[in-house]
């Protein structure tokens, strides 16, 4: 393994290899600047600073023992890569997990008037994979006194053992201000635990929920519980990633909106709903202390091929972070997820077109015929009916996504979009409902090197997908005749990447 790996840095090290190295990568997504990521992990805002912790593997670019990788940001796209902050142990690898500021000390970690971050996350012990499989995963903590650059792990870990359950992991924790006490969300197999602490170091369990509803094409994975304000009430979401067994195939998230009342999680209603359509967002939770705005980041990457996509020097990378809300449609509640609004902090000047009729095809390459990603799209549309965007290249490979009205779906299909083989179930077409019932429509585009993110009806159907084409994609068109565009507005997004 290791000679492999001495092999690739040596060849990567090649001049003209170093291209090669960097083709697909994504220019305004977090990537790691080499090797594996996963999940996103411990994001926590603090002191102007938005951290993002991730399951990281610095020795390969496929999944191995499990490390917390760290990034900051200002801006939440201008990323800085940090040293690695948590590493394996005698418990196992770090697996995934949250962190939280802990402003009154509950912990007594704090020193000297310093606030403490908390990291809990779960400890995965390989060894015991095999004949003990009810004691692989518990659950442990760590402690930063320096604003999250140097992490200390509590001396007594795990704080919560595993009670019996082979899947026990990535735990959520929250503050509960009624009741003046640590929440954890706990993802076990096939449901979802609660368990309280006033200390993060003394857990005692509240209740559990999902056996009876709910996607279970399999494994119940990286929960979130928050709040979001619905016109002056409180309504309660739970995250619940799963793998596989989402609409297109693998992993996927759904949610489910309901009350909470620090003990027990109780659904408005049991249907399974997803924040994303796509294949390509997963184990998706979101920021800690950011008050009453949602922050939700997913990894951009679908198990089924993770370990497999065509990417030299690191794989996969996160979406971008998105604001959710909540809104109303007839008489259901749905979740939707918008671009944050800091994607306007990283954009040129917006090319604005309006009231088009599109004829046959209508480019919108620009003056000189090609386009230059990162970009974005919005769209007005006035009347509902057949539409389809295409991005492509001079090799005939394309991405197209659009609404198709007959089946009232929206729909990103990438069966032509460049290399495929690396799995076989990676070239389909997949779809997403669209739930509004508005008589007008509207999309926002963020396409960048190797993705597209699809955000309709101001984020009531969302999708996202990966690509990987052999030459870049420079060229965008509509092809939908007789469609009538009121607006489309056009803006090529800056790099982050360095
Ligand atoms: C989700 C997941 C988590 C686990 C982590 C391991 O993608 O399987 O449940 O903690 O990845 O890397």
């Amino acid at each position: 393994m290791l000679g492999l790996q001495l092999i690739t840095a040596h060849l990567l090290a090649q001049p003209g290899n170093k291209l090669k190295a960097e083709q697909h990568r994504p220019q305004m997504h977090f990537s790691p600047k080499a090797h594996w990521v996963n999940d996103p992990n411990g994001m926590v805002y603090h002191k102007g600073i938005y951290h993002l912790f991730y399951q990281y593997y610095p020795n390969s670019t496929v999944w191995g023992p499990m490390h917390w990788g760290h990034a900051t940001s200002k801006d939440l796209f201008n990323w800085q890569e940090q040293p690695i902050a948590l590493y394996p142990d005698s418990l196992g690898y770090i697996f995934s997990g949250s962190a939280v500021v802990d402003k009154n000390n509950t912990s007594g970690f704090g020193k000297k008037g310093q606030v403490p971050l908390v990291a809990i996350y779960t400890s995965h012990n390989p060894k015991a994979e095999k004949d003990k499989p009810l004691e692989v995963e518990h659950q442990s903590i760590a402690y930063s006194l320096d604003d999250g650059k140097i992490w200390i792990k509590y001396s007594r870990n795990p704080v919560l053992k595993n009670p019996g359950i082979s899947d026990f992991r990535d735990p959520k924790v929250m503050w509960f201000e009624p009741a003046k006490k640590w929440i954890m969300t706990l993802a076990a197999k096939d449901h979802i635990s609660f368990y309280s602490s006033p200390d993060l170091k003394n857990w005692s369990k509240e209740s559990e929920i999902g056996k009876e509803f709910g996607a279970h094409g399999g494994v119940w994975e990286c929960p979130d519980l928050f709040s979001l304000d619905d016109n002056g009430k409180k309504v309660w979401v739970l995250i619940v990633n799963i793998n596989p067994g989402a609409p297109n195939k693998g992993s996927g998230t759904q949610y489910f909106l309901g009350d909470f009342d620090g003990h027990t999680f109780s659904p408005f209603s049991t249907d399974t709903k997803w924040a994303d359509y796509g294949p390509d967002d997963y184990a998706g939770i979101t920021w800690s202390n950011t008050g009453k705005r949602k922050i939700f980041l997913g990894w951009m990457s679908n198990w089924m091929y993770a370990n497999q996509v065509p990417t030299l020097k690191w794989r996969n990378a996160m979406t971008i972070p998105r604001e959710l809300k909540l809104r109303h449609v007839g008489d259901d509640l749905l979740l939707a997820s918008e671009p944050v609004a800091e994607l306007l902090t990283i954009q040129s000047k917006p090319v604005i077109t309006q009231n088009i009729t599109v004829t046959k095809r209508m480019d919108i390459s620009g003056k000189t015929g090609k386009v230059k990603l990162p970009c974005r799209i919005n769209l007005a549309i006035d009347k509902i009916d057949d539409f389809s965007l295409v991005i492509s290249n001079d090799l005939g490979e394309e991405i197209k996504v659009g609404y198709d009205k007959a089946q009232n779906q929206y729909f990103i299909d990438r069966t032509k979009s460049g290399k495929k083989d690396f799995h076989k179930e990676f070239a389909e077409r997949h779809v997403a409902p669209r739930f509004s019932n508005n008589a007008k429509m509207n999309m926002v585009l963020v396409i960048d090197i190797s993705s597209i993110e699809l955000f309709a009806d101001d984020g009531l159907s969302v999708m996202t997908s990966v690509f990987f084409p052999n030459k870049t994609y420079s060229r965008i068109h509509i092809q939908s005749p007789g469609i009538v565009i009121k607006k489309l507005e056009y803006v090529k997004l800056l790099s982050t990447w360095k």
